[in-house]
Parts: C-alpha cells; structure tokens; sequence
C-alpha cells in the first residue's frame, strides 16, 4: 500500500466557457464527488472558478487556479492573487506549468516567488517541473528537473513542504499522445524523492505527492499509478471530459 493517498488533478487549460465548465463539473460530482479515497482537484480557467466553486460545493472535489501572481494586489493589470482565488475557494494553485515558462517566459525566480505567495496564503502549490526532448536527448533530464525543483523550492520549510505537491511533466509528452514509459517516469520521480529527501528529510519527503502529466490516459493510467513514487496525476486533455476524468478517478482508487 502507498504511504501517500493519490491525487487526480484536471487541468482545463484554456478550455470552456462559463456554461460548459459548470455542465462539466456537475458531471464530475455527479460520477465522483463522494470518493473519499483519491484527493480529486480540478483546474477551470479562471473565468469559471467562481461558477465551479458552487457547482462543486458539498462534495469532495477540490478547486485549482492555473496560475496566479505573487503579489497580493496592485497595478499588475490582467493578474489575480492569492487571496483573491482564496476567496473564491480555491485550495490549489498550478505553478510553473512548461506551458507558462515556454509561452510567457516564466523563470525558476518568478515561479518560486508565486510558490512562496501561495504558501503563505495556505494555497498548495502543485509546481510543474520536466524537460524538453532537447533536453531529454541530450541527457540532461535530471539536472534541468534538479534545477527547476530546487529553485522553484528555495525558501519553502519543512513545515510548509507536505502542502506542496510537484508534477513531473516531460514537456515532449504534454498534449503530443507521447506518455513517458513507466520506468522513465518513475525514474524521475524517484529522483525528485530523493531531492525531497535532501531538502526536507525523509519523513516530510515521504509526505509529498509527485504527480506525473503528459497524455496520461485511462488506458495507461493504471501502470503508471502502479509506481511507487507516482502519486496521481496532472491531466489535461482527459480532463475535459467527464467520463476519461472518472474513470482516470478509478484507476487511482484502484491502485491506493
Ligand atoms: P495532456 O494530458 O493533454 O498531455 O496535458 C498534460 C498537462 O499539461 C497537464 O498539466
């Protein structure tokens, strides 16, 4: 048995209009808003976090932003804030998406300000960490993750570590039908555990779940779910749909 209750995270990118996305989570509550067993969050764009925060209410899924800024208000014109997704009921925050550092030059620097930001927010980051095929071909897969973790982490104690939750997403994987191989996943969250370890200690980096994403999908989910270090999964295309989420749902509850 995992020491670590899985975690299933949708995230809906840039993906339905106000209408469709409460359509979508009722849906979702309606198949598993009672499981108990995975920890289940979704990521609505955030046009729709308000409409799907009440959607949502009294069951056991959880709400995610995609982004947010570091800063708690100000002029940052076409930002949000922490408090601000706080006070929609957001409980999670996606961080560091490869999406965010390739389009919109997000640096290590800047993704661990909004890490630290949401923190102290008492929002749980879910940092997105993971290397291009350039990267991968050229075998720098472990250092360019090593780097993008341990920036992304820098200042995060011991005490706030068990309310991160990393994502190890191979950039080559991500909407391309390519899933990385189970042992080239848990390699790399094998590794990440290792760094949890050097950062934390064991005992919090046991705590931490590692999530991998990239075309994860019913059919491979169970396998992948089945590693000792893959905690769950960040998904974006099966996300968008009630019955490949539900059944990405099942497939953890399968493998607790
Ligand atoms: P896909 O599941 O569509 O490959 O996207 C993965 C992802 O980027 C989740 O954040």
């Amino acid at each position: 048995m995992h020491p670590r209750k899985k975690l299933i995270a949708g995230n809906w990118k840039m993906n339905k209009t106000n209408g469709d996305a409460v359509a979508l989570v009722k849906d979702i509550v309606t198949e598993a808003g009672k499981v108990t067993e995975v920890e289940i969050v979704i990521a609505p764009p955030f046009t729709a976090l308000e409409s799907a925060a009440k959607a949502l209410e009294g069951s056991n899924v959880k709400l995610a932003a995609q982004n947010m800024h570091h800063e708690a208000s100000g002029a940052f014109t076409g930002e949000v804030s922490a408090p601000m997704l706080r006070a929609l009921f957001a409980t999670h925050v996606i961080l560091g998406h490869s999406e965010r550092r390739t389009y919109f030059q997000e640096s290590d620097a800047f993704i661990n300000q909004k890490v630290l930001a949401a923190l102290k927010n008492q929002l749980k980051p879910i940092l997105c960490v993971g290397e291009t095929l350039a990267e991968r071909e050229a075998g720098s897969t472990l250092k360019v993750v090593q780097t993008q973790l341990e920036a992304g982490l820098e200042g995060v104690s011991k005490e706030q570590a068990p309310s991160v939750v990393v994502a190890y997403e191979p950039v080559w994987a991500i909407g391309t039908g390519k899933v990385a191989t189970t042992d080239q996943a848990q390699e790399v969250h094998a590794f990440i555990r290792g760094l949890l370890v050097k950062l934390f200690g064991e005992a919090i980096a046991q705590k931490v779940r590692i999530l991998y994403g990239g075309s994860m999908k019913p059919a491979n989910a169970p396998e992948l779910l089945a590693q000792k270090d893959i905690d769950g999964g960040l998904i974006g295309g099966a996300s968008l749909e009630a019955r490949s989420f539900v059944e990405l749902i099942k497939a953890a509850e399968a493998a607790k």
